[in-house]
């Protein structure tokens, strides 16, 4: 049986302003009929890369639509290609009133979002993800961005989209090191459960336990619902606090710790979600020093995470580098670095209040 799931995002600040969230198997096939559900426009400009293209391009069938293939890789997400997406816009004149697709991982929908965003100062938007780590983060929550010389996703906006159409299927020719990416985003879920203050528990943490060899097989159902599972946490975080004045950070455990590795290994070494996994140990670790969690919770979480096997072996950073590469962060306020610390069971909190010394005795 065919998997689906259905849910809404609600932005109470942008007058009710909502969208839909749907999941499920080979959803590609009926991708025209969602996509009219959910815009008026007339005309649509499908933005993929040459790695989707050559998978997906005859499985989307969006009728008056038009293509831009870009190149695959993070190097992309820049001004220049921005300025491609938009100079193709106005050659395929496309109208206020049309939409753009974004059809790829993370930093397809990040350009295609924000090309979104700026063209004639907004035109609709739908999301396609084809990534675990897009389906289940980046394609949802309004987050969309270009990476500057000076830092990565300098250039952005909130700009949320009208919908996004998740298809399950397309996740088999991820491979592995894809997959373990987006499970990294996935088991974050898991250790900040709580503090999503979602009205029903899921057990993410126990699921991901009993799930494993399923989830890395993608069997369909199980799949559907752990996306599903994740889209609602976020949704539920996303809902209450948009722009990330307090809560949405929450979002970010372990990334303060993996925006100093991407960094100092220029973003070649190890993929986000290697760096996050590593980066959410570290978190962890931080907790158990500064006594915000006990050593059984602290063990739990970590044999979740080796479990998984999500992070490959690590390089040894000098501390002193690594430590000021964390306050470069542009999530640092004031000087000073924000950690989402664990403080209980599938409980986080934000916290600036952590020395030297502890972050050095992590390292
Ligand atoms: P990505 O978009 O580079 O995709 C990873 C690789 O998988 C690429 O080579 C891509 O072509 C390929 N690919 C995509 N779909 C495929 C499929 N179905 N089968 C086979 N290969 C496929 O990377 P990503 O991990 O999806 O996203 C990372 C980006 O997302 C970063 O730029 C990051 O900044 C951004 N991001 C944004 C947010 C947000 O909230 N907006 C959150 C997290 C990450
Ligand atoms: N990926 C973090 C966020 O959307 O806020």
């Amino acid at each position: 049986m065919k998997q689906s799931h259905n849910l809404k995002v609600n932005i109470p600040s942008k007058s009710a302003y909502s969208y839909d969230i749907i999941i499920g198997e080979d959803l590609l096939a009926r991708a025209n009929e969602l996509v009219k559900a959910h815009t008026k426009a007339q005309k649509f400009f499908i933005v993929t890369n040459e790695t989707v293209a050559n998978l997906y391009k005859s499985r989307l069938n969006i009728e008056n639509s038009f293509w831009l293939i870009l190149k695959d890789g993070e190097e992309y997400k820049n001004f220049e290609t921005l300025k491609h997406i938009i100079d193709s816009c106005v050659k395929n004149r496309l109208e206020r009133q049309d939409c753009i697709i974004a059809f790829g991982g993370g930093v397809i929908g990040d350009m295609a979002g924000f090309a979104a965003a700026s063209y004639m100062r907004g035109v609709d938007f739908i999301q396609i993800p084809t990534t675990l780590l897009a389906d289940v983060d980046s394609s949802v929550g309004g987050k969309v961005a270009i990476n500057h010389e000076h830092g990565k996703n300098l250039i952005g906006a909130f700009y949320q989209p009208k919908a996004v159409i998740i298809d399950t299927n397309v996740l088999k020719t991820l491979d592995l090191r894809q997959l373990k990416t987006g499970l990294a985003e996935v088991l974050k879920y898991a250790f900040i459960e709580k503090t999503c203050g979602y009205e029903k528990d899921f057990g993410l943490y126990d699921f991901l336990k009993q799930n494993r060899q399923k989830i890395f097989a993608l069997d369909s159902a199980i799949v559907s619902e752990l996306i599903y599972m994740c889209c609602t946490l976020k949704a539920c975080v996303v809902n209450k606090d948009e722009t990330e004045k307090g809560l949405r950070a929450i979002l970010n455990l372990g990334h303060t710790f993996a925006h100093a590795i991407e960094n100092l290994t220029n973003y070649t070494v190890y993929t986000h979600g290697e760096a996050v996994a590593a980066g959410m140990k570290m978190a962890f670790k931080l907790s158990l020093t500064k006594g915000l969690i006990d050593e059984n919770y602290h063990n739990t979480a970590v044999s979740l995470i080796d479990e998984y096997d999500l992070i490959p072996p690590m390089q040894d950073f000098d501390k002193e580098k690594f430590y000021d590469e964390m306050f470069l962060d542009k999530k640092a306020q004031n000087g000073k670095v924000r950690f989402v610390l664990p403080n209980g069971l599938f409980n986080v909190e934000i916290t600036s209040d952590v020395n030297k010394e502890e972050v050095f005795e992590v390292l």
